[in-house]
């Protein structure tokens, strides 16, 4: 049987993980597992019944009530479902990114996610990305990567996103709520942002992402030996 490689890449939000991420699956045949659109998904079916995400009593009544499902199309591009409807674009508003920051601070929001992101990863060769990749979700994975960048820096690239999606939101607004974010994401008890003691630390401040690419994908054939 061949054998099964992960690669768990870690971050703060904006320090392009994910398009990183995508292409280093890519190059290597793996698929790429974004595990924020898991947590956005959740986030959004929380906005849909008015929940607030930080009301954890309530978040936790309304788990049961959703299906969510994820799945990779021919392209090899992720796609979310809520209860059977692709979610996938309306995952990405901002304020589904504060929902999805909320809920995820919550423990029981962590379990009824982290069966589905492990048995992705023993069916297939993954990269996988997100905050507690490798440090829970999996810790044995072949290759850790802990992806940074400058705050403004980040705030600027997730605001180029944006306006290219048509939003008219303004880059302080960006940094602000980025900021925020990282905040929760970091000081929450619920495995917090932090880089795995045996993970690669890669800043790209700086770099393009073409030369991110190429750390990355050298750091990935290192490890994989
Ligand atoms: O990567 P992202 O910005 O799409 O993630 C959205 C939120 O989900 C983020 O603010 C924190 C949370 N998240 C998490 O807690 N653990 C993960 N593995 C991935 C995301």
């Amino acid at each position: 049987m061949e054998k099964l490689c992960s690669v768990a890449i870690d971050g703060p939000a904006g320090a392009g993980k994910s398009t990183l991420a995508r292409a280093a699956a890519k190059r290597f045949g793996f698929i790429y597992v974004d595990t924020g659109a898991i947590y956005r998904t959740v986030g959004l079916g929380c906005c849909r019944a008015g929940v607030d995400g930080s009301e954890s009593g309530q978040v936790i009544a309304l788990l049961p009530s959703m299906q969510i499902d994820l799945r990779h199309g021919g392209d090899g591009v992720q796609r979310m479902f809520l209860n059977g409807e692709d979610v996938s674009g309306e995952i990405r508003l901002p304020e589904v990114s504060r929902c999805a920051s909320q809920v995820s601070a919550i423990p029981e929001v962590r379990a009824f996610l982290m069966e589905m992101q492990r048995s992705l990863a023993r069916r297939n060769s993954v990269v996988m990305d997100g905050r507690d990749i490798g440090t829970v979700v999996l810790p044995d994975a072949s290759v850790k990567i802990f992806l940074t960048a400058d705050p403004r820096e980040r705030a600027r690239r997730r605001h180029a996103e944006l306006r290219e999606k048509g939003s008219s939101v303004t880059l302080d607004e960006v940094l602000r709520d980025m900021q925020e974010r990282d905040e929760r994401d970091s000081r929450r008890a619920a495995a917090p942002l932090r880089a795995a003691e045996d993970a690669v630390v890669l800043d790209t401040t700086g770099l393009s992402l073409e030369e991110s690419l190429e750390r990355i994908c050298a750091l990935i054939e290192r490890g994989l030996g």
